[in-house]
């Protein structure tokens, strides 16, 4: 199993004394020493009389038979002692006073980010996880699983995080239970969730949960050290969305671990959405308000790494517009009685990628990170803080992400690509009034987008619904450090939710298809958009600025959300385009030919692109909606007589 690498003597006299102990590796038995913290399934018993759950936990504990049980209140204290023992056993490096309550931890180098090719859908019939799914039958999974957990938490003891996603008691919210074997995700679960006692009391007797349960899957015999990253080169991250469980072994990392995430709020919960009549979406929500005062609130899906977080945080560059923050990377969204759609974030912090994020680029990610935040896979610097490729100024020298010195002539990122920060929601200067509203925020629209180098231009806006969805549904984007894979290759990543889709990517379109169906008219529906500011030039530069200045593509979809037909806007073969000085460019630094290229139609690509889609979705067969098919011939007829 991974070591930290000792690091040379230079090293260590380098680092402050008080950051040493990083270096020397584990103390022992600190959990054996801080026993009587550490209480028995009887404490779960006063705490909940849900049987269910209950069971489910006694169940568990006879499995993977840990040492303890410790059924987890949420609060700052228990926050506070987890980090602490941490800290102590080298696990995680408190950095300096100017960060306080902050801590940096380094991954095992083989446990870095989401792993796709491990990740299952498990139904009954294989038909109903897709092809967009990795699928075994639940019954042969679980075989599989049994003796993977059966003594897997050995040596360690048994965290019960009772967890809710959205406000607590919100319409629109959802209750999970994860059981977890890492302190460490322990930490992270309570920043990025709503954790503790007032979830159990929520439940109830009878009040249902999503059962998660996690392993890293390394057991300690008596008087093992343990490494700092526990984890197991075997992975499966688990789903059965016809029971609404989630099973995770083996990494310890992002959303392999912290299942409320993508595996509760975009896997089971898209299965839930698709039952029940709503929508779980891999999507920012931000309101944006004009200088009139007049408040609109879009929610926006792209693939990972791929801008969410900075677009939901972004500083406006025009005169009077603000923007602020209702959520970074999942949307929950149900009808309201008035036929709109209202939208949740279901987390409770932001678990956001680290390289990149600048005073410059997104300054208010920068300040939601000065305290209480824990970083994984930046850098450390000579005075306990951090650094990542993209913040200001390289450190002389500094720790890499590996524990091993660093230079700026090492030639290599001294952070991982997908290095994060896990950090309160509530810490975000731009957070929205109503963020935590249990009744969410009215949807006035919905974006698209992706990384392309070529072919798409910087905004365009769907027809109606259904050419909506197809715009959803054809979404594509290079590949990036997020997950595995080489970065860049161009893949089809529907409505950015292929890695996160918990049943067929057919149905889903269908699904989508259907909110037509379920307002009460379809002008309550959100209008939908689709934009890409990665679009570059023939020297691979990119033609437009972004971050902030994306505010200008804003302020277009805002316009045209309260515009009659075609106002602002002219009729392209792909959808409506900004009409010639719609967009405002006004104090922007960008050439007539830059602007000219990020919204030039190619005939030929588009006609590529086309049927690069047609293929791609001849993988779903029977459940493709007619619908898609009428989408791509109508585009077609229209690319032809362009
Ligand atoms: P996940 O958390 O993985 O879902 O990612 P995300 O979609 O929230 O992406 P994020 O906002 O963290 O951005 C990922 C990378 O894209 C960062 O390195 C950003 O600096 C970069 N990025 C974001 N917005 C823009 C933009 O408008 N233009 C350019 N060129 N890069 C951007
Ligand atoms: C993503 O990859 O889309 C993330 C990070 O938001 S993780 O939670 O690890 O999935
Ligand atoms: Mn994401």
């Amino acid at each position: 199993m991974y070591k930290l690498i000792k690091p040379s003597t230079t090293a260590l006299s380098y680092y402050s004394k008080s950051s040493s102990h990083l270096l020397v590796g584990v103390q022992q038995n600190q959990f054996v020493s801080a026993g009587k913290r550490f209480f028995s399934i009887d404490q779960l018993k006063q705490q909940t009389k849900n049987q269910k759950l209950i069971n489910w936990v006694e169940e568990q504990a006879k499995l993977c038979q840990p040492d303890k049980i410790h059924i987890c209140d949420g609060t700052e204290e228990e926050f506070h002692r987890l980090t602490n023992d941490l800290v102590d056993q080298g696990v995680l490096t408190k950095l300096n006073s100017k960060r306080p309550n902050s801590f940096l931890a380094r991954s095992d180098p083989n446990d870095v980010a989401r792993v796709e090719s491990r990740t299952y859908i498990c139904t009954k019939n294989k038909d109903d996880a897709g092809p967009n799914n990795n699928w075994m039958a639940p019954n042969d999974m679980k075989e599989t699983l049994k003796p993977l957990f059966n003594g897997s938490m050995k040596g360690r003891t048994m965290y019960v995080m009772p967890y809710s996603m959205g406000p607590l008691g919100s319409p629109i919210s959802h209750i999970g239970v994860q059981i977890t074997d890492s302190p460490f995700v322990v930490a992270n679960m309570k920043i990025m969730t709503r954790m503790g006692q007032q979830v159990l009391d929520k439940l109830g007797a009878n009040g249902t949960f999503v059962p998660c349960l996690h392993s890293v899957g390394a057991p300690l015999a008596k008087g093992e050290k343990d490494s700092l990253w526990p984890c197991n080169p075997t992975k499966y991250i688990v789903h059965y969305p016809e029971e609404r469980a989630i099973v995770s072994f083996g990494s310890g990392y992002g959303g392999n671990a912290l299942l409320g995430k993508k595996c509760f709020s975009l896997r089971i919960a898209s299965s839930m959405a698709k039952e029940d009549g709503w929508l779980a979406e891999h999507m920012l929500i931000l309101g944006i308000t004009s200088p009139k005062g007049e408040k609109k609130y879009i929610a926006a899906a792209f693939p990972s790494a791929c801008g969410k977080t900075n677009l939901a945080m972004m500083t406006p560059t025009i005169p009077g517009w603000t923007v602020e923050t209702v959520g970074d990377d999942i949307c929950w969204m149900k009808f309201g009685p008035d036929g709109k759609l209202y939208a949740i974030n279901p987390e409770n912090g932001f678990f956001g990628v680290a390289p990149g994020t600048s005073t410059s680029s997104n300054p208010n990610a920068l300040k939601a990170i000065n305290r209480n935040t824990i970083f994984t896979n930046v850098a450390l610097t000579p005075d306990n803080d951090v650094w990542w490729e993209g913040l200001g100024t390289a450190p002389q020298k500094a720790i890499d992400w590996t524990g091993k010195e660093w230079t700026p002539a090492s030639g290599r990122p001294a952070a991982h690509p997908n290095s994060r920060f896990t950090a309160p929601v509530s810490q975000c200067p731009s957070i929205d009034p109503k963020w935590n509203d249990p009744q969410g925020v009215p949807i006035s629209a919905i974006i698209f987008g992706g990384r392309r180098a070529s072919t798409v231009p910087l905004v365009y806006q769907a027809f109606d619904w259904r050419h909506g969805t197809f715009m959803g549904a054809s979404t594509a984007s290079e590949l990036t450090a997020a997950a595995e894979g080489s970065v860049g290759t161009l893949r089809h990543d529907p409505f950015a939710m292929l890695p996160f889709c918990g049943y067929n990517m057919g149905d889903y379109f269908t699904h989508w298809l259907s909110m037509e169906q379920r307002t009460n008219s379809a002008k309550n529906l959100p209008k939908i958009f689709y934009v890409n500011w990665f679009r570059k030039n023939k020297q691979g530069k990119f033609l437009w600025p972004g971050f902030g200045e994306n505010s200008r593509v804003l302020k277009w979809i805002f316009e045209r959300c309260n515009a009659k037909g075609e106002e602002g806007a002219q009729i392209a073969p792909i959808g409506y385009i900004p009409e010639q000085d719609s967009l405002d460019v006004k104090g922007l630094d960008i050439s007539k030919d830059n602007l000219r290229e990020l919204f030039t139609i190619d005939k030929k690509e588009w006609l590529n692109d086309l049927s690069s889609m047609k293929k791609y979705c001849s993988q779903f067969g029977p459940r493709l909606p007619k619908e898609i098919n009428n989408q791509m011939s109508d585009l077609e007829k229209r690319l032809l007589d362009y």
